[in-house]
């Protein structure tokens, strides 16, 4: 990948992209050219209007089917993942097959493909020993990526989210308007703008790693996301 405006090298891989972190890191990737190569990978492909158009490859897979789906996984530098559903929408089990299953099979086959760092947003609070589920399957996805054995591992734990969902999740409005007003006070604690998420995600590729594995807490994530690229990539 391009680091300090070169010309763009590499490749990534995004899976999530049409929801909204996925969206702005999709975005944030094409308009910055860091990759020569950028796929979305997903169960539908994704409206980002003309921007998108001459500079994205699109991969449609069946999640259900994902080792029939190998190849669609070959060959990528960096692998994406803001893949996620909700207890609400999915059910429980339907929660834990997305955000932990999906997940962890979709980081083997990207790691059997030469996938070397991989880009995790998890949660705030991901524990696989928590009392909630949404929680327990965070950690327990933390840990079946980490297990993977990628070169690099970053995961992000983002807080509450910030956007403009396209969904309607009466709850979480609520939340966002709640912590929206909460984050003038304290910024950098409860939430954060998915923007911000996705330049985390972009930055943490474009920094030297701190070791094999990277958790960003939602602070880091604030810092790193608002920093501007520096040089020197993988
Ligand atoms: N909401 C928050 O405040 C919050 C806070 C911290 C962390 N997180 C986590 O951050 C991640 C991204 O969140 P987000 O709100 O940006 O995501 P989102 O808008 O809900 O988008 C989720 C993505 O996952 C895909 N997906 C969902 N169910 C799927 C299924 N059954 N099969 C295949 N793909 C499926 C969606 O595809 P379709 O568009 O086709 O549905 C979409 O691309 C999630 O893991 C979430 O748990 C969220």
């Amino acid at each position: 990948m391009a680091a300090g405006g070169g010309a763009p090298r590499g490749s990534c891989f995004v899976l999530g992209a049409t929801g909204e972190t996925g969206r702005a890191l999709l975005r944030e990737l094409l308009a910055r050219r860091l990759f020569a190569r950028v796929t979305a990978i997903g169960r539908r492909k994704v409206d980002l209007g003309a921007e998108s158009a001459a500079a994205l490859e699109e991969v449609v897979v069946d999640f259900e089917r994902l080792d029939e789906h190998a190849a669609a996984f070959q060959g990528y530098d960096v692998g994406f993942c803001c893949l996620g559903t909700t207890r609400a929408k999915a059910g429980a089990a339907g929660f834990i097959r997305v955000d932990r299953d999906y997940v962890a099979q979709a980081a083997e086959l990207a790691r059997a493909g030469g996938c070397k760092h991989f880009v995790l947003q998890s949660s705030q609070g991901a524990n696989e020993h928590s009392s909630f589920l949404y929680l327990r399957v965070k950690g327990e996805v933390e840990n079946l990526v980490q297990a993977v054995g990628f070169d690099r591992c970053t995961i992000l734990r983002p807080a509450v989210l910030l956007c403009a969902r396209q969904e309607s999740r009466p709850a979480e409005w609520v939340a966002q308007q709640f912590f929206g007003l909460v984050a003038r006070v304290f910024p950098t604690a409860y939430s954060v703008p998915v923007k911000t998420v996705a330049r985390a995600m972009v930055a943490c590729v474009l920094k030297p790693g701190k070791g094999k594995v990277e958790v960003l807490e939602n602070k880091a994530i604030h810092q790193l996301g608002k920093e501007e690229p520096q040089q020197g990539a993988e």
